[in-house]
């Protein structure tokens, strides 16, 4: 955080606001301008404010309305240093299933987010200033719904794209889709919020995880025209650098039948059901491996038998599928490694594992170059045996 900059952090005296706010002054930020309909007011932000300035930070509290240009305005020319970048944290939810949701619930929630998001913009090109971070707060209903949400899921939207827009102008803008938050935050004060999110298939963020994504939110920059980069084609798939989701796992497994979450049929999460399915076999073929290592350990022969570098070779495989997220019904252990789909980052993490289980170390030109899993199984069951017999010379 710049000691010469100033930060513009829009509904950043809510629960999310505070945190962030108190984390980037404890990271050198010097100027935060805060910019919401009641700041200053009253007294009830006088605390926290005081804290920002024991931290050596001036405050500004503007009572203004983010969807008001001349409010925007008045925010961004209370900087009397450099602004560099702008948090939008405002939030208004007014729930309500669809058939009875009024044009005005609609409205009013869309307001801060799409419209103050366009003044925003707006009044910072409009001052020239030279944005190092443009973090919009979204939440994951935009990517996956929540029920009672079509508004706010609506502006979130909204959000996911105008993050690329602006990166297709070359300038930084990030998105951070949230689930959510346990520690602090509107939802963590509204238990009966926290318990829906649950039951519905949420696992909590907490608010460090929130603030490592706000750290890779600041840090993402477009680098070019982005969005065109990115473009969907029919044979690439969409990829945007700018936005990411954080809080989307659950704690009930997607198979069981209790498991409630609304992303459960979602054709994008497909990959997870293969894991998800592979749960019980994964667990299952940790045990088998433990505990054939056990057994070679006190009768090494047994790691001159095929049986042994067969079993290796399949274990082996079902490691490398897990990390590639393919279903083990494809696994053929006579296949090459680049078939299989390895590449040198995944061979890097398969080494990793290797040293973990086997207790020795393979290179990973031996992974690549080594040509198939049978080759592996084998390179590990004669490496087992010296390792054992070895140790046995020692001991
Ligand atoms: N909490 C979570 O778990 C969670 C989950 C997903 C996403 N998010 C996102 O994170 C952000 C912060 O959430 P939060 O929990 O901190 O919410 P919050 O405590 O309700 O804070 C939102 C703030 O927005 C301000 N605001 C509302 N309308 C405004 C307007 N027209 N102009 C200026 N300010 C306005 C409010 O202040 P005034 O009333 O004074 O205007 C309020 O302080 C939101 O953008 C939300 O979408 C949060």
């Amino acid at each position: 955080m710049g000691l010469s900059a100033s930060y513009l952090m829009v509904g950043g005296l809510g629960g999310l606001g505070r945190s962030i706010s108190s984390w980037m002054a404890d990271h050198g930020a010097r100027e935060l301008i805060f910019l919401s309909r009641s700041a200053g007011m009253t007294s009830k932000d006088d605390v926290f404010v005081k804290e920002l300035q024991s931290m050596g930070c001036d405050v500004k509290l503007i009572a203004g309305d983010v969807t008001k240009l001349e409010d925007v305005t008045r925010a961004v020319a209370a900087a009397t240093r450099l602004l560099k970048g702008v948090v939008q944290m405002s939030m208004i939810l007014r729930d309500q299933s669809f058939k009875t949701m009024s044009f005005e619930d609609w409205n009013a929630v869309a307001a801060p987010k799409v419209e103050g998001t366009w003044k925003l913009h707006e009044a910072t090109v409009a001052a020239k200033a030279e944005l190092n971070f443009f973090v919009l707060l979204s939440s994951l209903s935009g990517v996956v719904g929540q029920p009672g949400q079509a508004n706010y899921a609506g502006a979130c939207t909204f959000l996911d794209a105008f993050a690329q827009y602006r990166n297709s102008l070359g300038m930084a803008a990030s998105v951070i889709d949230i689930g959510a938050v346990e520690e602090v935050g509107y939802i963590s004060e509204n238990h009966g919020m926290i318990n829906t999110m649950r039951a519905t298939g949420f696992e909590g963020i907490s608010e460090q995880e929130l603030l490592d994504a706000m750290a890779v939110a600041m840090l993402c920059h477009p680098g070019g025209n982005q969005a065109d980069e990115a473009a969907p084609s029919r044979n690439t798939p969409y990829y945007s650098p700018t936005a990411f989701v954080l809080g989307l796992s659950s704690s009930v497994p997607l198979t069981s039948p209790s498991n409630r979450a609304v992303w459960n049929r979602d054709r994008r999460m497909a990959a997870y059901h293969i894991v998800a399915n592979d749960e019980t076999a994964v667990a299952a073929t940790a045990e088998t491996l433990k505990s054939y290592l056990a057994m070679a350990k006190s009768d090494p022969s047994l790691l001159k038998l095929s049986e042994a570098a067969n079993l290796f070779a399949v274990e082996i495989g079902k490691k490398l599928f897990d990390m590639l997220l393919r279903p083990y019904k494809e696994l053929n252990t006579a296949l090459s490694m680049t078939d299989l789909g390895l590449d040198s980052l995944v061979a890097l993490e398969l080494r990793a594992w290797w040293r973990q289980v086997f207790s020795f170390d393979v290179t990973v030109l031996e992974i690549l170059g080594m040509g198939s899993l049978d080759a592996l199984g084998q390179h590990a069951a004669d490496g087992l045996h010296e390792l054992t017999l070895s140790s046995r010379e020692v001991s």
